[in-house]
């Protein structure tokens, strides 16, 4: 029974290799040592020629047995070796780059909104919010715009309901904070206006403007002239000039348009500035004592000056922008290229 001996140390042998065997490599190796044409197995099978009849029967009985056990041993072993390869090897090639998510970046209003506030911050002036809905007091009679004046037609506006209407400067913020604030002030008020205007290239039925106060004792235009060019410079670069011209807001007595030398061709006059070398681009002056009056500040106690800039006109000629529509249309090709 030498044989039958052996058999039990091959299957022994080959359940240990088969338990801690863990590649598809190793286990071929395992199939051709046991079931290969020179396999162990394969060579008890073989020497059964020389055994007895009754020996050969049972020894031939067990070897086939143990062939069948172990080749249904190694391919369950296989196919679970294959199936957790799978499991492993993920469905996507991980040395491609991946996608980038979109980034997004600031509206170029925000942007520009941005650089005139930090400006006038620097030069010691807060940032002040209003309301966007409006009563007639805020937005016309307070600062000085009658009921039936024609002034009123210049600032067009949208109703919403009984004397309540959509703001159509930022000028009525100004009224907000001399109610609530005593004298000295230096503010600056961003945010959204509204006009009955038809859309087109250089009009919208909503814009942005930035207004100013600076309101004290001593408070002179000169004051309200270095601070407007300094601004200027800091906004359009140091060599760009200014100049005031005379205008009539019914807010501010005196009151003036500012104009820049053109930042297109410099002041020699081209497409952008009409020819003649300068671009208008906001409106000043020296708060009304009537105004002032409204609000209940002593006239003879205190001057200021205010000013009011559309947000969009400064963007466009920054950016040399020519329709003032593409703001809103969320179109991202224009939008992405403020980065
Ligand atoms: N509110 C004026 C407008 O919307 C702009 C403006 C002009 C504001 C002169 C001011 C100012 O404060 O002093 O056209």
């Amino acid at each position: 029974m030498e044989t039958v001996k052996k058999l039990e140390q091959i299957k022994k042998e080959f359940e240990e290799e088969i338990s801690s065997c863990r590649g598809e490599k190793e286990l071929e190796d395992i199939r051709i040592r046991y079931l290969g044409r020179k396999g162990e197995l394969t060579s008890v099978l073989r020497s059964l020629s020389g055994l007895s009849p009754e020996e050969k029967r049972e020894v031939g009985k067990k070897a086939n047995i143990f062939k069948n056990e172990f080749s249904s041993r190694i391919d369950s072993l296989k196919s679970e070796l294959e199936e957790k390869e799978e499991e492993d090897t993920p469905g996507y090639d991980i040395t491609l780059p991946g996608t980038a998510p979109s980034e997004g970046s600031v509206h170029p209003i925000t942007r520009v909104m941005g650089r005139i506030s930090d400006i006038f911050v620097s030069l010691g002036f807060r940032i002040a919010d209003g309301p966007e809905v409006e009563s007639e007091f805020y937005n016309f009679e307070a600062l000085n715009i009658p009921l039936d004046h024609p002034s009123r037609d210049a600032f067009d506006t949208f109703y919403v309901e009984g004397e309540y209407l959509l703001r159509s400067h930022t000028s009525n913020v100004q009224i907000h904070i001399m109610q609530e604030e005593e004298p000295p002030l230096q503010v600056i008020m961003p945010g959204r206006v509204y006009r009955p205007d038809a859309v087109d290239a250089t009009h919208s039925f909503m814009f942005h403007q930035v207004e100013g106060l600076m309101v004290g004792e001593d408070i002179r235009f000169s004051d309200l002239k270095g601070v407007l060019s300094l601004f200027c410079k800091s906004m359009f670069g140091k060599d760009i000039k200014m100049r005031l011209r005379p205008h009539f807001f019914p807010f501010t007595e005196p009151s003036a348009e500012v104009d820049i030398s053109c930042i297109i061709c410099g002041g020699k006059g081209c497409r952008v500035c009409s020819g003649n070398g300068w671009l208008e681009i906001l409106g000043a002056g020296m708060v009304n004592p009537r105004v002032f009056e409204a609000v209940g500040y002593d006239p003879g106690k205190y001057t200021g000056f205010a000013f009011g800039m559309g947000v969009e006109r400064i963007a466009m000629l920054l950016y040399g922008i020519d329709d003032i529509r593409l703001f809103y249309e969320n179109d991202i090709r224009f939008l992405e290229q403020f980065r």
